[in-house]
């Protein structure tokens, strides 16, 4: 029986326009739902509701929000395997990465239930007697929170349990193409305990969304934007965000690089390699992109990571693969088109290209109506190459060369992303120096440039994002905005900087 999904605003469903079905990405003939997509109006209807409902959640102690977050952990957690073989059909993830995912979930949950009780403001010294200054978290109101369908239910997950935690009520547009899991999870979170208007779900393509979030920004019903996506959708949601005064926290791409040092342990860097370019089929953000290679070990470590590509296995997900299809149709398109950036001054090390089908098989494997790739890796790439510069979401992973470490950094800041980063040596002095040469929020020494653990800053610079951090105690202050208060008991008018005790000092003591 075919899932029908809807919007859920203030917990009734919502109008629908039109109708987008989401297919498993495995088996294209098969409908993983009906999806009733909604418009513009009905995305600033949802603001609205969730601006109603947010005074009400606001006043909930934070440590009974706290428990509702606990209890949302739970329930995932008691619904791991469901909601993982949803992900993986809806979007191709292997089945254990998916319960990974599903685990990063409760991780959040783990984490954020304690700041219920936490949430800490100050109390600060004043320079007057009788006057106490004090610090306070206040929720900035309602979140709006776009998200992508790679991480269809982690990554949101780490918008919505702060944002839900801190007193915030949130509307959430999830991918179109992950609407069923996204669902899934709205599910979870209001069965936890969440009152009505709290968590509201639009499901809407790209224009609607934008012109609801336009219209409900204009009506000052949304007060931070969450937006994971594209560099080129962030620069636009940045520009419409800015016009209203406002910072949205942005998550975007990345072209992530992974340098390996004359002294790096080969065996090591070519299964984090492997990992880091090929799991969830390339498709995290936090995906490799360019293989920086000393000269010295570049025959060497070319050679072996071929040989480990060519080896790996990509195939049905609910098995054990290195990796499934891709996502969704378009993301299919859009890396065939990457495909074309190969030049003939490149070499292709990894065997044959493009989709997986009778004709071009992989091994045995013949794609079965399917939307798998070849993974792809091309050596001889040159800095001014389109495939060095740009961000190419998919299988397909670039290798260069440098002679020493200054040069490796530039050539790994080059493309003016700044999300992940990763080097192989076993040199500290080198793992420091490239630490602080990179313009990457996140760094990995001797291990992948993906799988950032749930409660560390996760964020990047330049074209991934404006700075913002999501995770662990960082993303506070995306959903909380600090207010200062000072309190009087003196009973007369002190004022600051003026009404001070003047403190003479001799300053012409000397020993
Ligand atoms: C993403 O691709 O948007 O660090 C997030 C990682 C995952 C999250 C990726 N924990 O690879």
């Amino acid at each position: 029986m075919t899932r029908h999904i809807v919007s859920v605003i203030g917990g009734k469903d919502a109008p629908s326009t039109t109708t987008y079905t989401s297919t498993n990405p495995a088996k294209l003939t098969e409908i993983v739902a009906q999806v009733g997509m909604a418009d513009a109006a009905t995305f600033a209807a949802a603001c609205r509701t969730a601006k109603e409902a947010q005074r009400e959640w606001a006043r909930v102690p934070a440590p009974v929000r706290g428990r509702v977050v606990a209890n949302i952990g739970r329930l995932v957690e008691a619904n791991a395997e469901a909601l993982a073989r949803l992900v993986s059909q809806e979007i191709g993830k292997p089945y254990a990465e998916a319960l990974g995912e599903v685990r990063e979930i409760v991780d959040t949950c783990d984490f954020f239930l304690g700041e219920g009780r936490r949430l800490y403001g100050q109390t600060v010294p004043s320079e007057m007697p009788d006057k106490n200054l004090f610090t306070f978290r206040n929720p900035v109101g309602v979140a709006t929170v776009i998200t992508a369908g790679n991480f269809p239910v982690a990554v949101p997950s780490w918008y919505l349990v702060p944002a839900l935690v801190s007193g915030n009520a949130v509307v959430w547009k999830p991918a179109e193409y992950s609407a069923a899991s996204a669902h899934a999870l709205y599910l979870l979170f209001v069965k936890a305990g969440l009152p009505e208007g709290v968590l509201n779900v639009v499901f809407a393509d790209g224009k609607e969304t934008f012109e609801g979030l336009e219209q409900a920004l204009t009506e000052g019903t949304v007060d931070k934007i969450g937006f994971t996506g594209s560099s080129e959708v962030g620069r636009r949601i940045g520009e419409l965000a800015g016009r209203h005064l406002q910072s949205p926290c942005l998550e975007l791409g990345g072209k992530n690089p992974m340098v390996i040092m004359p002294d790096a342990d080969l065996d090591l860097a070519v299964e984090g390699a492997l990992f880091s370019g090929f799991g969830t089929a390339g498709q995290r953000c936090t995906s490799l992109g360019t293989l920086i290679v000393h000269e010295e070990v570049h025959e060497e470590f070319t050679e072996r990571f071929a040989r480990a590509v060519q080896n790996a296995k990509i195939g049905d997900p609910a098995t054990d693969v290195l990796a499934g299809p891709l996502l969704d149709r378009k993301f299919a398109e859009r890396y065939e088109e990457f495909l074309t950036w190969i030049q003939p001054h490149h070499t292709v090390i990894s065997g044959p290209t493009g989709r997986i089908t009778e004709q071009n098989p992989r091994h045995e494997f013949t794609g079965e109506g399917g939307l798998f790739y070849h993974p792809v890796v091309v050596d001889g790439v040159r800095p001014d190459d389109e495939l060095f510069l740009e961000e190419t979401f998919g299988p397909i992973v670039g290798v260069t060369t440098f002679t020493t470490l200054d040069e490796a950094i530039e050539l790994a800041n080059r493309p003016g992303y700044g999300l992940s980063s990763s080097i192989y040596t076993t040199s500290p002095q080198s793992a420091f120096r490239f630490r602080e040469g990179i313009s990457a929020g996140m760094v990995s020494v001797n291990n992948s440039t993906s799988g950032a653990e749930a409660h560390l800053p996760f964020g990047g610079n330049g074209k991934s994002g404006n700075g913002s951090r999501q995770s662990g105690i960082w993303v506070l202050d995306q959903f909380t905005r600090w207010q200062a208060m000072n309190w009087d008991h003196s009973g007369r008018l002190q004022k600051a900087q003026m009404d001070v005790v003047d403190i003479t000092p001799d300053q012409d003591f000397r020993l």
